[in-house]
């Protein structure tokens, strides 16, 4: 062994492992998939000395997390001048560990940020090499191991040589300089507060390990809508405070800039692209910024898009704006993410050939090649805005000559907002295995993994938004997109089911019941929030005007946001054909055009996306589209309910702490998804005039309207849009306290009593409801749901389960208003329970 080498080697002795922990230890959720408890509970025969051969922070931090998964602290620790004769971990970048072991077969080398693992027997020792074509692949690999070992699975025997599918593997936070976040949904800003970087950052550095064990290497940390001081003087030294959190864990920082800072920051007249001095304020700009991150990522830019400034001020194209940036970053190995949700969103609504869907393509498709080769231009996935379901966008299909990025989000915007379970990866798993059929076989994640045409800079974005909230988005299940974010960037062809099943093994422990209850659940969310959320292809039928949460069904109609269902008297769905609609199918290629344009080819899911159609028409499952409208509303709330009966089965095989989080989490949904299904079923009943051939539209024969009960000091309320309460109408208190009661009169029996309530986000009410004078249970609307009104974001059911009831018994329902909340009730349904 050449002996001159090991100047640079450090080992580590792991201290036997004298914790006991149990997957039944209660947990908050933020430890996320590194929770290693297995690992700490019992004693694999596992090397106990780790050597570091190199120096290097990454290495480093890869060397402590072994350390840490394994055994709690090192007992000694110092530099060696040989490797032990025992079994011991070796990690070392490939150029340092090929000349200890000569054995190494080059041709398995990795790349790019890859690693290898391979044990290497040299009797007696067994070398455990993890080995990285950088330090970041040390780091990836060690992870790797790790999740390998917590799995169970054999590791005595390892030779696994994986490179990323793509270079860029980046999040982006939607962080405000205030600490709020755009669409974020579990507390505020780990990054900024009041104006500047937060002093305390130590999240961002526990963020920046999270993403790393998921290989992300980049992370924009602020709103794409982005405020200019972000390139402020005095910004610079704050942002590499958060590169120095991020840097031990090889994740690059990255910023969103506004395009117009050479105006806002630097006091220039113009931010024409093509202005000499606006070059030279970009040069500089960058060139401050490199002075003090040397490792600077680069930028993420959102221009001429809802009100942001852009190239068009100046009769520019993107191309333009693009270069004249990148140029800037470019002495440096900054690269530039140029967003393409670039649309007008004050498009004619009264025009039938006026579609946003159309935008990204025709504005990008003529600047093919004309990008210089440190941009990446950044896709959503779908032509409109991170819908239930959408088509992918065929601008993945239409640059053979510029670098692409697939935008994704995990942050579920218009999937839940993490209140509801949504594990989105079957949905990205269709978008990234869709063939746009341009050069042969051309799935989308061949596109952005640069193989389709050679390109050298492409990849994977996701808006991910943690937040404060100990576990980081709020619901505990929702990690598990996070995670699967990064697997996916990593490697795209891993199955959803492989995915699922990895992630809860890693959170919640191997009991196999635990693995197969969780990950069933995770892989059938996504198309029971679609179920009852966004029929056939219609896009999420959210308030687009609001919150994105809560139906709104008439809010995306008769105006310019274009992101329009087109439903009427007739039938629904925007005419996106060649024929007679608005040309969208012609802007993939002629294979993809015969499956959308021929009415009886296009499939069911993407239906209304694609095409206007009467509510007669029969789909290819046999339904009318009417009838499965219908239908899928009410199944989609049976499964919303059967996810609460899988969850309640695992009670005692997880910690407590995050089973009744969850369970609380998915109760609401259950009760949400009614919310959800009544209004978008009345709506549809009302605007076809077609009645639900099972019945059950419009008739609730368990279900007592609160406007209909004795009331006392209670009002009356109209409740706009009128169909996220039932019938319309509502109660509200003006008063201290108000009450609602009804004089028993079904059957005597158990009774289930569900309360439709609004939780506003201003006042948190207090509600009693008793029996004959006689309290039976007590709640507050203590949510923090997001509107301060009666409406379909805050219509909320209360359950109480088991209420024995005698015709003649008195129920009522009294309410206390608190601040702007007036205590308000939609309705009350009594279900008769079987015993
Ligand atoms: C959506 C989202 C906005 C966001 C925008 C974007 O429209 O609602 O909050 O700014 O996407 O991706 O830029």
């Amino acid at each position: 062994m050449p002996r001159g080498r090991l100047r640079s080697l450090t080992f580590l002795v792991l201290a036997t492992c004298v914790l006991s922990c149990s997957p039944l230890l209660a947990k908050n959720g933020a430890d996320a998939w590194l929770r290693y408890s297995s690992l700490k509970s019992s004693t694999p025969s596992l090397p106990s000395l780790v050597a570091v051969v190199g120096k290097g922070e990454i290495l480093r931090s890869a060397a402590g997390e072994l350390v840490h998964a394994l055994a709690g602290k090192p007992k000694t620790q110092g530099p060696a001048s040989t490797l032990p004769n025992r079994d011991t971990f070796v990690l070392g970048r490939w150029k340092d560990i090929h000349p200890l072991f000569p054995e190494l077969n080059r041709s398995r080398a990795p790349s790019g940020d890859g690693f290898w693992l391979k044990t290497v027997r040299r009797a007696p020792a067994t070398y455990w090499l993890i080995i990285g074509a950088n330090e970041r692949g040390v780091l990836y690999g060690t992870f790797s191991l790790l999740s390998r070992i917590v799995r169970q699975e054999n590791v005595t025997t390892l030779d696994d040589s994986q490179s990323p599918s793509a270079p860029v593997r980046w999040v982006s936070q939607w962080d405000n300089l205030d600490g709020s976040i755009e669409r974020g949904y579990a507390g505020r800003s780990i990054f900024f507060d009041n104006g500047t970087v937060r002093s305390d950052l130590t999240r961002a550095s526990e963020y920046a390990r999270l993403l790393a064990s998921i290989d992300i290497n980049g992370c924009a940390i602020n709103n794409v809508n982005a405020d200019p001081r972000i390139l402020s003087t005095d910004f610079i030294p704050q942002l590499a405070r958060v590169a120095d959190a991020f840097r031990p864990w090889g994740v690059k920082l990255a910023i969103s800039v506004d395009l117009s800072s050479p105006v806002a920051v630097g006091k220039l007249n113009t931010f024409d692209p093509l202005d000499p001095e606006v070059a030279a304020w970009w040069k500089q700009t960058a060139n401050a910024i490199y002075k003090r991150i040397p490792d600077f990522a680069g930028f993420v830019v959102k221009a001429d898009s809802e009100g942001r400034f852009g190239p068009s001020q100046y009769a520019r194209t993107a191309a333009d704006a693009a270069n004249v940036i990148a140029r800037a970053l470019r002495p440096h190995g900054g690269i530039l993410l140029y967003r393409a949700f670039i649309y007008n969103h004050h498009l004619d609504w009264r025009d039938p050939k006026a579609d946003r869907a159309r935008a990204a393509y025709d504005y990008f498709h003529p600047l093919d090649g004309k990008f210089d080769s440190n941009i990446v231009i950044q896709i959503k996935y779908g032509p409109i805005d991170f819908q239930v379901r959408e088509p992918a966008s065929p601008l993945f299909g239409a640059m053979p000559n510029t670098n692409q990025a697939i935008e994704l989000q995990v942050t579920q915007e218009y999937t839940g907002q993490q209140r509801h379970l949504c594990f989105l990866v079957p949905m990205w798993k269709e978008i990234l295995s869709f063939d746009m059929h341009v050069n042969g076989a051309t799935p989308v994640k061949k596109i952005v993994s640069g193989d389709t045409w050679h390109r050298p800079l492409t990849g994977y974005n996701a808006v991910v938004n943690v937040g404060l909230d100990e576990n980081w988005l709020g619901h505990p299940l929702a990690m598990s997109n996070l995670y699967a974010f990064g697997r996916l960037a990593w490697k795209p062809d891993l199955n959803s089911e492989e995915i699922a099943k990895e992630w809860t093994r890693l959170t919640f422990g191997s009991t196999p019941k635990v693995i197969e209850t969780i990950s069933r659940m995770l892989l059938t969310s996504w198309h029971i929030y679609e179920n009852y959320t966004g029929p056939l292809g219609a896009g999420t039928l959210t308030d687009i005007l609001g919150p994105h949460y809560g139906p709104g069904i008439e809010s995306s109609e008769r105006n310019g946001w274009g992101q329009w269902h087109r439903a009427d008297k007739q039938g629904v769905g925007m005419d996106r054909s060649i024929a007679t609609g608005t040309g969208y199918i012609g802007q993939y290629s002629p294979t993809v055009q015969k499956v959308y344009e021929p009415l009886a080819n296009c499939p069911d899911e993407l239906l209304l996306f694609m095409r206007h159609v009467p509510y007669t028409y029969v789909l290819h499952s046999g339904k009318t589209v009417i009838q499965d409208i219908y239908d899928s509303h009410y199944e989609g709330t049976e499964e919303a309910a059967e996810l609460v009966e899988q969850w309640k089965s695992l009670h005692g095989q997880i910690d407590d702490e995050r089973y009744f989080a969850v369970l609380k989490r998915l109760q609401y949904q259950a009760g949400h998804a009614i919310v959800w299904r009544d209004a978008v079923v009345n709506w549809f009943y009302r605007t076809s005039g077609i009645p639900d051939a099972e019945g059950r539209v419009g008739n609730n024969p368990n279900r007592i309207e609160a406007e209909n009960m004795q009331l006392v000091g209670y009002v009356l309320v109209e409740v706009t849009s009128w169909e996220t309460a039932s019938d319309g109408k509502a109660i509200g208190c003006n008063q201290t306290s108000c009450s609602a009661s009804l004089v028993f009169d079904r059957p005597a029996g158990k009774y289930s009593l569900a309360v439709q309530y609004f939780d506003q986000n201003n006042g948190i009410s207090h509600y009693d409801l008793s029996v004959n004078e006689r309290v039976v249970n007590s709640w507050s609307s203590d949510d923090n749901l997001p509107s301060d009104k009666m409406n379909g974001h805050t219509s909320t059911r209360h359950v109480i389960e088991g209420v024995e009831l005698q015709p003649g018994d008195v129920l009522k329902i009294v309410g206390t208003p608190d601040g702007g909340e007036p205590a308000p009730l939609d309705y009350l349904e009594l279900i008769p329970q079987r015993n």
